[in-house]
């Protein structure tokens, strides 16, 4: 039986881990900015945030109301903050300056998996969190720094619970939102085990992809006739913080492989705020996570909007995925 740890996020958390008001201010902007788009995704139509926004993104994607909405809350949130210099969103054209004595910088996807807003089916926000290294002007090379560097990563899953997921580089703790708006610590140390029978991919891009893709899926298909020996389930909710949201609690691999689409981009998920957040907590539960080749959190950046291949999850997949590359 799960037992609730009853003690707040803002307070004890913190103290435990003996943060700076600074990085708690910058953690507090971005949790209670995230409280209320749970609070908008919730009511959906009610609030009259469903549907398209009739807006396009630097990326050429279709942006959804609530992807604005949700941009527009963590701005807002952000820039009110004076420990935060600056933001990258990944539905903004260029990074954006928040206070001139700011010591922190955060990149964040306000809305991840938005084609499934309208269907009623699990979004969330992923965030992840940088120190400014220069005393100088913000400017763009002030973010570009390899996942590895980062403070903290996270994200809030508005799922059938909302959910908060947060790591500050030692270990990966799950809090829960109750009916007065505070996340309560409902999990210590998610812990990822090494070996899986669950694999999540979507099926529909395998003509697209890389002969080492190919392989591998298909030895996952044969499952106990094949060259692994036993049988795979998979999955596939098209958000990634559901993905990875279940993939933490039960185990699993996660891929959005590079295809042959188009060649210009490297894979479709971005690096700084969905790859490299995401990597970071799965590799603080035990996990790995690479982009076929390389460890993700390794990626020295050369743009904000900069695109990835992402393998990541439990360690034996990730590692025979890597071997099948190799060879
Ligand atoms: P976003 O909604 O922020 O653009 O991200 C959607 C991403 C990710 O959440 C998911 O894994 C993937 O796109 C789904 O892509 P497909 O629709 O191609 O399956
Ligand atoms: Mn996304
Ligand atoms: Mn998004």
């Amino acid at each position: 039986m799960f037992q609730t740890t009853s003690y707040n996020f803002f307070n004890q958390y913190f103290q435990k881990h003996n943060l700076s008001d600074n990085l708690q201010s910058t953690l507090n902007a971005i949790v209670n900015a995230c409280i209320d788009i749970s609070a908008k995704v919730r009511l959906g139509a009610l609030a009259g945030v469903l549907g398209e926004a009739g807006s396009g993104n630097i990326q050429g994607e279709n942006q959804k109301k609530l992807d604005v909405i949700a941009n527009q809350i963590l701005i807002d949130a952000l820039q009110k903050t004076p420990a935060v210099a600056g933001l990258a969103s990944e539905e903004e054209d260029s990074f954006v300056e928040a206070n001139e004595n700011g010591e922190y910088l955060v990149l964040f996807d306000p809305l991840d998996g938005s084609s499934n807003i309208d269907v009623n089916i699990s979004v969330g926000t992923i965030f992840s969190v940088l120190k400014k290294n220069s005393s100088t002007k913000l400017c763009l090379q002030d973010f570009l720094q390899k996942g590895r560097e980062q403070v903290a990563a996270g994200y809030v899953l508005y799922g059938v619970q909302t959910q908060l997921v947060l790591s500050l580089g030692d270990g990966v703790f799950g809090f829960t939102l109750n009916d007065n708006n505070q996340f309560i610590l409902t999990k210590q140390n998610f812990s990822l085990p090494e070996s899986t029978a669950e694999f999540a991919i979507n099926m529909s891009n395998q003509r697209h992809w890389e002969s080492p893709m190919q392989t591998y899926i298909a030895e996952l298909l044969a499952g106990k006739d094949g060259v692994r020996g036993k049988n795979y389930n998979m999955r596939w909710v098209a958000s990634m913080v559901a993905e990875v949201h279940r993939i933490l609690t039960r185990g699993g691999i996660f891929m959005y492989p590079f295809d042959k689409r188009d060649p210009n981009k490297p894979g479709k998920l971005r690096l700084m705020y969905e790859a490299n957040p995401m990597s970071m907590l799965i590799e603080q539960a035990g996990g790995s996570s690479i982009n076929a080749i390389q460890n993700i959190l390794d990626i020295e950046p050369t743009g904000l909007h900069q695109r990835v291949a992402v393998i990541l999850g439990a360690k034996e997949e990730v590692k025979h995925v890597l071997s099948l590359h190799q060879k």
